[in-house]
């Protein structure tokens, strides 16, 4: 394990070889010698945590020697509806699954993850929490020198993203949204034929967003707030973690504790510690459309026709829709429509051109018949080339901390600019606005409503830093 009695050694001869990367990071960012390995720290032990802990941990330039969650130890993690099928998650589930990985007592557990943000041989943080606590993690974490791979959706509100953008180039520390579909092969292939011309002029998509977590009930749990009594008796939160389990998001009525909405599918439909259906997905989704359309540093200049069943469905606990739709406008004319994976038939996204169709999913592209046989070495050197992860998105985070030439897959700004799209739409179905205009490099739109929405709402005494 690298202490940071090790780093201060090597950080002394490190500066006095000039191999610190001095400019393009702020002083307490520390970038490791090729043959260092490096302390990664897990925030929030639950159902993707474990995904992107497994998968980092299988990189050899990473020891996983913190984790963290308020949650000492629960037996209800994963998507699956049926109960039996969950398993451990919290704290102690996670440190024991390390220590049984490095075959020896590495790692530590903590329910509080500012003592992470201030263990100095902590170098970079995996934030997987709910949604409502990333933004003030990632910026503390940010501030304290770490690298940060934060899950999407990114932020709860476009004014959190900017704030951390700016942290994250302030700092210079290593950064990458959780959104994998960007490292994988079959995305890469579609958004690199959009950007390159190969379905001829292509101004229209569909892209439908999986509501596979709502009151169709095909996975994970229902929305009916009914049936949270339905929660089994064993995961109930001690007072102390559901306290630090709510943390800055706006407490019930007498700080009524809602039984089962900390389950994995459930607190996603709240929007105090969630965004709901539409943003869980167009997080992956639309930064597949910003990538093909080489606006994932911008945005689209309009959003139109947007529709929901949020009248029908909201409640006190569940407050986001299940059905929805808008258009999305870029500069170019380009509309792509948005929707619910039932209302759309598929979940995924489909580019109508006049060579022919694509449609890409997760794990499959079906290309029109011209394409059939075109694989990504075709591509001409002088041709659009998209950013390609070596390993897995977890490696190419690391690759991008250890040289930080290496630019990650998803950096802040990408994924705040794809999560923005989303924000304005569900801030449109909030308000009732059926259509806005919007200023990508000003990030205001024309809706004094949509943008009082943008604020940063984070409460209890927690600052957005
Ligand atoms: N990239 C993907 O494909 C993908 C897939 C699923 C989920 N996600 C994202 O991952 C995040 C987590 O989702 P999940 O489904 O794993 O949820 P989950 O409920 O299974 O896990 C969240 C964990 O965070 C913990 N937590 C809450 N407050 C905390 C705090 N103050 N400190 C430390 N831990 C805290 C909870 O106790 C829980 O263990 C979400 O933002 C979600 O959108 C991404």
């Amino acid at each position: 394990m690298n202490t940071r009695r090790d780093f201060l050694g090597m950080g002394a001869a490190a500066a006095g070889l000039g191999l610190f990367n001095i400019g393009c990071t702020g002083p307490s960012v520390r970038r490791p010698l090729p043959s260092e390995r490096i302390n990664v720290a897990v925030i929030g032990c639950g159902t993707m945590g474990r995904s992107n802990m497994d998968r980092i941990m299988q990189d050899k330039r990473v020891q996983v020697t913190c984790v963290c969650d308020p949650v000492a130890d629960a037996c209800s993690y994963g998507y699956d509806k049926d109960w039996s099928k969950k398993w451990r998650g919290g704290r102690i589930p996670f440190m024991e699954r390390v220590n049984e990985f490095y075959k020896g007592k590495v790692c530590r557990a903590t329910a509080d993850w500012r003592d992470v943000v201030d263990d100095p041989t902590v170098d970079a943080v995996l934030i997987e929490t709910t949604d409502h606590w990333h933004a003030i993690m990632a910026i503390a974490a940010m501030k304290a020198g770490k690298h940060v791979f934060c899950q999407k959706p990114l932020t709860m509100s476009i004014a959190e993203g900017r704030r951390m953008c700016e942290v994250a180039e302030e700092t210079g520390v290593a950064f990458q949204t959780g959104s994998q579909q960007r490292s994988s092969s079959e995305f890469r292939e579609a958004a690199e034929l959009v950007a390159n011309g190969y379905l001829g002029e292509c101004k229209t998509c569909r892209i439908g967003l999986s509501y596979a977590h709502n009151d169709s009930g095909r996975n994970g749990f229902s929305r009916d707030a009914r049936r949270l009594k339905e929660f089994p008796s064993y995961w109930k939160l001690t007072p102390e973690e559901w306290d630090m389990w709510q943390g800055p998001a706006l407490h019930w009525e007498d700080n009524a504790v809602i039984p089962g909405i900390h389950g994995p599918m459930v607190w996603r439909w709240s929007d105090r510690t969630g965004n709901g259906a539409l943003p869980d997905w167009g997080a992956h989704h639309i930064d597949i459309l910003q990538w093909a359309l080489g606006t994932e540093l911008g945005g689209p200049v309009a959003i139109e026709n947007v529709t929901s069943d949020i009248a029908e469905t909201a409640d006190e606990v569940f407050s986001w829709p299940c059905r929805f739709s808008f258009d999305v406008v870029y500069a170019n004319g380009f509309r792509a429509t948005v929707c619910d994976s039932d209302t759309a038939g598929f979940n995924g996204l489909k580019f109508y051109a006049p060579k022919g169709d694509l449609f890409v999913t997760r794990g499959k592209i079906e290309k029109p018949a011209h394409l059939a046989s075109w694989k990504e070495a075709d591509l001409l050197p002088t041709e659009k080339h998209l950013h390609k992860s070596r390993g897995s998105h977890e490696s190419d985070f690391v690759d991008a901390i250890f040289d930080p030439s290496w630019k990650p897959a998803c950096p802040c700004e990408v994924g705040h600019r794809s999560i923005t799209v989303s924000h304005l739409a569900n801030s449109c179905i909030k308000t009732g606005v059926k259509s806005l205009k919007w200023d990508a490099a000003k990030e205001t739109s024309d809706n004094a409503a949509v943008n009082a929405r943008a604020d940063i709402r984070r409460y209890n005494g927690w600052k957005l830093g």
